[in-house]
Order: structure tokens, then C-alpha cells, then sequence
């Protein structure tokens, strides 16, 4: 495992670092019945089905309570436009005052909101009509996005537009296992990159149009990217042209250029890093993964680490990687995900302590880090994998959906109570 580079053994955090746990709407909600998930589940086209999930809808206080209790003082969430917006131009007020509903009941346990507008799911009715391929969605989100925060998002001040648009691309247009479930469709995919690219820039002014003091960003995916083997030529080339699609490609369609960021142009407040893991990169031998290279999922290297319930390599190190590359854009840096689907939780407790240390270090080196969100705070739905991976602080009982706090829960509360990681 990683050994910090500082000889310290208690590594501080800023007395107003930002620390918590995130879900997301269609994996903790239930019963999203309008969203293209749902649809695409109940036709039997997806290897599981949410179902009733963590029925977070109708839980999510005492869901807070346990956030509260455990010291944390932000959490994200996600929310669904399916439920807001389930045919189009009909809007449901009582969903849209759920939410408002559900932002109190965080700030009255001084949890600060931080609000994803779109993860991953789409209402059925906007998949049918092209979903994120259609060049008219993202002038439909932004009318959603418009409307919402002016009804029900006065009080947040922390948005994402879009959760990882890289891996949505990639998953539902390339790796054919999510929604729409193509697969290799560039066009496609290229299209919808664009579309998520142009609603993030119309998302990031409607936001700052209803809320001129928010901050606005999104969750980017950020993996770090390395050829497996750094002396072979071919190894280097894919990993140089994979991490620019998956790292680089996205900020420049938002106008954000690598370097420091001018103040009028570039779409973003702030970057939402989601981080759980490296990318190994060797030659590739057909189609597109001659010009990307393919992932090496042999995990051979001297220092790899162990991996987790579903073959991420455990990586810490990479996490001070991705931070020194996106502090390059000179804006705050907010760690969006982290975490690890293990049965194991002295491992996720390991997890846990070993990224936070790097999260000290990184701040100590001068990084802009203003928070740290962990994935997640119960166990959820993941998506086409269903409920077996176990990212959660807290385990849900699958018949009864009761709760019961892991031993990471707890310990997850002393950092947040102490601002301190302790070996
Ligand atoms: C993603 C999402 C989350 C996942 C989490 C674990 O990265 O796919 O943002 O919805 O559940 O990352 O895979």
C-alpha cells in the first residue's frame, strides 16, 4: 500500500475542509419509473434491476441523520429530471418540492448540498427522442436545470452539472452496457460528447443566471492514465492519446484550455474529481485500440496494489497524481468520489485512511482542495453490476432496507470530527 511521503503520522485537514459522502438519485431513490434506466430494466435489457433500491425517496431523513450524526458537513446528491419533468412540459410540482424538502433537511443538520443535475439517468421520453445525441437536449436541460434551481435551489450553493460525461459516452455509446446500450457507435459517441459539452457550458450559465453566487462545476472521471510498460514506444503513444480523451478532451469542449483559467470563459467554478483508480495502458492490437491503446488488466506491476470486489486496482498515489494535473487549471479542486466495492471493510478502512493521508499531503504541497466526498454513503444500486458490489459506509439490508454502520463509518467520523487522519 502507499507510504506517505511525509514522517508524520497524522496528517491534518483545514478546520473548513468540506467532508462527507454522495450517492446519486437512480441508485439510492427507488422506483424512478420515467427515467430511461427504468424502462430499459423492466424490458430485461439490463443485467439488474433498482427496484425499490435504498427507497432513499422516502428515507432520506433518517439517511441525514446518520451523515449528522457521524460528524460529516457536506453530502451529495443527486436529482432525478425524470420525477421533475416525467412527459415533456409537464412538470411535477411535488417532486420539485421534494427536493426543496430534501436540501432543508441537509442544511438544518448543517450538511452543505452539493447537487449533481444529471447523473447519468434520463428521463424515458428524452432517450426516445435521442437522448444526449439529439442536439436539442441540451437546450432541454438547461430549461429544466433553469426552472428547477429557481423553484427549489435557492439555498445550494455547491452544483455539478453532469457526472462523468467521458464514462457515460463510453459506456453507453462505445462499451454497449448502459443506456442507449450502443455499442461502438462513434458518431454516436462523439455526438453526445459535444451535447453534454454545450449543456454543461448553458447548464453552468442558468445556474449562475438564478444564483449568481454559486458554485458551479461538474464531476469529471479522473483516471491516471500510465503506459504499463513506460520503455516500450507503443505503450506510451496509447496511454498519451487514451488520457487525452479521457482526461483532456472533455475540459477543452467547455472552453477550458489546461492552463490557467481567464475568469469569463471558462464554464467552471470548480473541478469535481471523482477518483478511484489507474489505468494501465499497452499497445493495442485491432479497431480503435491502435490509436488508444488498450487497458492492461493484468495488474503485474511492482507496485501494484490489491483489488477491489470488482478489479479496480487500489492506487493511492494516483489520487496525488490527478491532483497536481487538474491544479493546473488554478481553480478549487473538490474531491467529488472515492471509495471501493469490497465485502472487506478493514480494506475499505485502509482505502479510506491511505487516500485521505494523500488528500493532507496534496493540501500540505499548496493544492486547492476545498472537500473530500467518499462513495458512498450506503450501499446502493451500481448500475449493470446491480447490488453485489458494496461501496457503502453502511450496509442495507436487501429485504428489509434496514441499516447497519460498517466499522469505516466510524472511522470515517473520527477524521470528520478531528479534521485529522490518523495512522
Ligand atoms: C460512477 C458514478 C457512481 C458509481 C461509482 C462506483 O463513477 O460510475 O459516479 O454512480 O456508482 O463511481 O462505480
Amino acid at each position: 500500500m502507499f507510504e506517505s511521503s511525509t514522517s508524520s503520522n497524522s496528517h491534518k485537514l483545514p478546520e473548513d475542509f468540506l467532508l462527507g459522502a454522495a450517492t446519486a438519485a437512480h441508485q439510492v431513490e427507488g422506483n424512478n419509473r420515467f427515467s430511461d434506466w427504468w424502462e430499459f430494466e423492466q424490458k430485461g435489457l439490463l443485467p439488474a434491476r433498482s427496484g425499490n433500491a435504498c427507497d432513499q425517496y422516502a428515507l432520506y431523513e433518517s439517511d441525514f441523520d446518520l451523515a449528522q450524526r457521524w460528524g460529516h458537513n457536506c453530502h451529495r446528491l443527486s436529482i432525478e429530471w425524470s420525477r421533475i419533468e416525467p412527459r415533456e412540459g409537464e412538470w411535477d410540482d411535488s417532486a420539485v418540492s421534494h427536493y426543496a424538502d430534501v436540501f432543508g433537511a441537509l442544511r438544518k443538520r448543517d450538511l452543505e448540498p452539493i447537487v449533481t443535475l444529471n447523473h447519468f439517468t434520463l428521463p424515458a421520453w428524452l432517450q426516445q427522442d435521442g437522448g444526449w445525441t439529439s442536439s436539442d437536449t441540451p437546450r432541454k436541460f438547461e430549461r429544466f436545470v433553469e426552472r428547477f434551481v429557481r423553484q427549489a435551489g435557492q439555498t445550494v450553493r455547491f452544483w455539478l452539472t453532469i457526472n462523468e460525461p467521458t464514462v457515460y459516452v463510453q459506456q453507453g455509446y462505445i462499451n454497449g452496457e448502459w443506456p442507449p446500450l450502443e455499442s461502438n457507435a462513434w458518431t454516436h459517441a462523439f455526438r453526445a460528447m459535444r451535447n453534454l459539452s454545450e449543456a454543461h457550458k448553458l447548464a453552468y450559465s442558468a445556474v449562475k443566471r438564478a444564483i449568481p453566487g454559486a458554485m458551479v462545476g461538474f464531476a469529471h472521471s479522473a483516471l491516471d492514465v500510465q503506459p504499463c510498460d513506460p520503455s516500450k514506444l507503443s505503450h506510451r503513444l496509447g496511454a498519451v492519446s487514451r488520457d487525452y480523451i479521457l482526461n483532456e478532451l472533455f475540459f477543452r469542449m467547455i472552453g477550458a484550455s489546461g492552463r490557467r483559467l481567464r475568469n469569463t470563459q471558462h464554464n467552471l467554478d470548480f473541478i469535481g474529481v471523482n477518483y478511484y483508480t489507474r489505468c494501465c495502458v499497452k499497445a493495442g492490437t485491432s479497431g480503435a485500440s491502435l490509436l488508444f491503446g488498450q487497458a492492461c488488466k493484468l495488474n503485474h506491476h511492482e507496485d501494484s496494489g490489491i483489488q477491489s470486489s470488482i478489479g479496480w486496482e487500489v492506487y493511492p498515489i494516483g489520487l496525488a497524481a490527478v491532483l497536481e494535473r487538474f491544479s493546473r487549471y488554478g481553480i478549487p479542486m473538490f474531491i467529488t468520489e472515492n471509495g471501493i466495492a469490497t465485502d472487506d471493510d478493514n480494506l475499505r478502512c485502509r482505502f479510506l485512511t491511505d487516500h485521505l493521508k494523500v488528500v493532507a499531503d496534496s493540501l500540505a504541497e499548496g493544492r486547492n482542495i476545498i472537500g473530500y466526498v467518499h462513495w458512498s454513503l450506503i450501499d446502493n444500486f451500481e448500475w449493470h453490476l446491480g447490488y453485489k458490489p458494496r461501496f457503502g459506509l453502511v450496509e442495507v439490508d436487501r429485504e428489509s432496507l434496514d441499516r447497519r454502520a460498517k466499522p469505516s463509518a466510524e472511522l470515517f467520523a473520527r477524521i470528520c470530527q478531528s479534521k485529522r487522519v490518523s495512522c
